[in-house]
């Protein structure tokens, strides 16, 4: 089955083709500086650049896959969760060419697409990350986790999801991005926190793992945020103010910290971010006992998180599955065509074209 893949759920105006798992094509525009001055998208903008963008990106797409749009069996599209005006404008192209072309038209939850994002295959059916659709074994968990989300689900069949837990205020990779800003780096932090954490000691300081004895499989990282700019206000000698939601907004909280000090304070922030994270995990695996842990979402691409699962995988005989390579882990339409093989084998598809809007809020389950 040949799919045409939309994803405009943030400021990324991506588009993939593919046949059955195969992807023949991922072009993805973002060139627009659609951020502003405290790091968030700004959705007017990324609206403006989808529009603008789509009909190139969706041209480019085509032709680096070589073939028509005569050829394409079925439109997919995110619907959500995502920014309203920018999913809209993906929707409002997936519908007119569904309607042109009369092809059939696929709604995706971006976050499904994330965690089908493993089993994108390259154009020869090689898959990326070693993992074919007959490796996959029930029970398994899957993880997402990224700019909005951090979301443990107990699946048992392709396509259904009991939601175990998930944060219950800031995501983690908002964390990463949080934090980030603290301490003078661009949005989104991810990497670059990443990359300052390898010159730092991560004992330097002794920051939170929130929600350690909940008893449940939820996360907490707000709590963490705030113990870092506490850490920071200590080192600035500031004592007077209590920070507050206004004082995350400032650019220049870092200011007169050492290098080594920034490093120690990425590095000391990850490893309690990550501990915090890995603590629920293997809090879950003992619980559910399950064949394969499948994790998908931007904050996959840190390497440290990597090697710490693998080390929890290794022990608990857990198979460990994310994406390969990086474009895959972060925002990319290739895991929507992914995922919108999984609803056509459901026959989800959209019977009313018309009926499908966008749903910012939207969740697995
Ligand atoms: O999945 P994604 O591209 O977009 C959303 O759906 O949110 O994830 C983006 C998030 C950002 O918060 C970014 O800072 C984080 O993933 N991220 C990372 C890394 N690369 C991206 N977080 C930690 N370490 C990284 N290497
Ligand atoms: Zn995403």
């Amino acid at each position: 089955m040949k799919i045409l893949a939309i994803d405009t759920s943030c400021d990324d105006t991506s588009v993939a083709i593919s046949e059955d798992l195969r992807i023949l094509a991922n072009v993805s525009w973002s060139k627009f500086k659609t951020h502003n001055d405290f790091g968030g998208v700004i959705p007017t903008e990324a609206k403006r650049q989808h529009k603008e963008f789509l009909d190139p990106v969706i041209a480019e797409a085509l032709k680096v896959s070589k073939l028509s749009i005569e050829d394409i069996d079925a439109i997919a599209v995110t619907y959500g969760p995502g920014l309203a005006i920018a999913l809209e404008a993906g929707i409002e192209k997936a519908k007119e060419l569904s309607k042109k072309y009369n092809k059939k038209l696929i709604g995706v939850n971006h976050m499904i697409g994330h965690i089908y994002s493993s089993l994108a295959q390259d154009e020869s059916g090689k898959s990326y990350s070693g993992i074919s659709i007959s490796d996959i074994k029930f029970p398994l968990l899957a993880l997402t986790i990224s700019g909005g989300h951090t979301d443990l689900y107990f699946m048992e069949n392709h396509m259904e999801f009991k939601r175990l837990g998930g944060t219950i205020d800031d995501a983690v990779g908002e964390a990463y991005d949080k934090v980030g800003r603290m301490i003078g780096l661009g949005f989104p932090a991810g990497y670059k926190l990443e990359t300052l954490a390898k010159d730092g000691d991560l004992n330097a300081y002794d920051f939170p793992r929130p929600m350690a004895n909940s008893g449940d499989l939820n996360w907490s990282f707000s709590g963490l945020k705030t113990a870092v700019l506490y850490q920071i206000k200590k080192l600035q000698n500031v004592y007077e103010s209590k920070p507050d939601k206004k004082e995350f907004r400032m650019n220049d909280a870092s200011m007169n910290l050492s290098e080594k000090e920034i490093s120690d304070l990425a590095a000391s922030f990850q490893e309690a971010a990550l501990e915090s994270l890995l603590m629920k995990l293997r809090k879950a695996i003992s619980q559910y006992s399950p064949k394969m842990l499948v994790i998908g979402g931007g904050v996959i691409a840190n390497q440290a998180l990597r090697n710490k699962l693998e080390k929890l995988c290794d022990i608990s005989k857990t198979k460990l599955v994310y994406p390969i390579p990086m474009w895959l882990c972060t925002d990319n339409a290739s895991m929507i065509a992914i995922a919108a093989n999984f609803y056509a084998k459901n026959n989800l598809y959209i019977k009313d074209i018309d009926s499908l809007d966008r749903i910012p809020g939207l969740e697995i389950s």
